[in-house]
């Protein structure tokens, strides 16, 4: 069983990693710069490379302050459509 961490340098994805270590388990995590999961093609391309059984999807957008403001539009490219993508790759 192989695992895939998304966002793996922000907190949950840290934890994620450190609770996948300690199982023993076979994992691979990748942060924004690795795996942007805006970029469709590339979340196709990782899906397609590492052939994760489970998905941790950890990417996310989390500037509450500027969500609902500057930062909407980021805000859902990344956790809408991004998690989307995940959501589509894993089918
Ligand atoms: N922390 C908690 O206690 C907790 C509890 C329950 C649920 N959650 C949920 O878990 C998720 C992550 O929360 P968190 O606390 O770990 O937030 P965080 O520390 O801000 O981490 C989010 C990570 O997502 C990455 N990211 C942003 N845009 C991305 C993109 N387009 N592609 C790939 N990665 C991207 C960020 O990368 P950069 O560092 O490069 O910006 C960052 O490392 C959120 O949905 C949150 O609601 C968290």
């Amino acid at each position: 069983m192989k695992y895939l961490v998304t966002g793996a340098h922000g907190q949950l994805g840290q934890e994620l990693q450190k609770l996948l270590q300690e199982r023993g388990l076979s994992f691979v995590a990748l942060d924004s710069h690795q795996l942007d999961i805006t970029d469709r093609t590339a979340v196709l391309s990782v899906f397609a490379t590492e052939q994760p059984d489970v998905v941790l999807q950890a990417a996310a957008y989390t500037r509450v302050d500027l969500a609902e403001d500057e930062g909407r539009v980021i805000n859902w490219q990344v956790n809408v459509e991004g998690t989307k993508n995940i959501a589509d790759a894993a089918k």
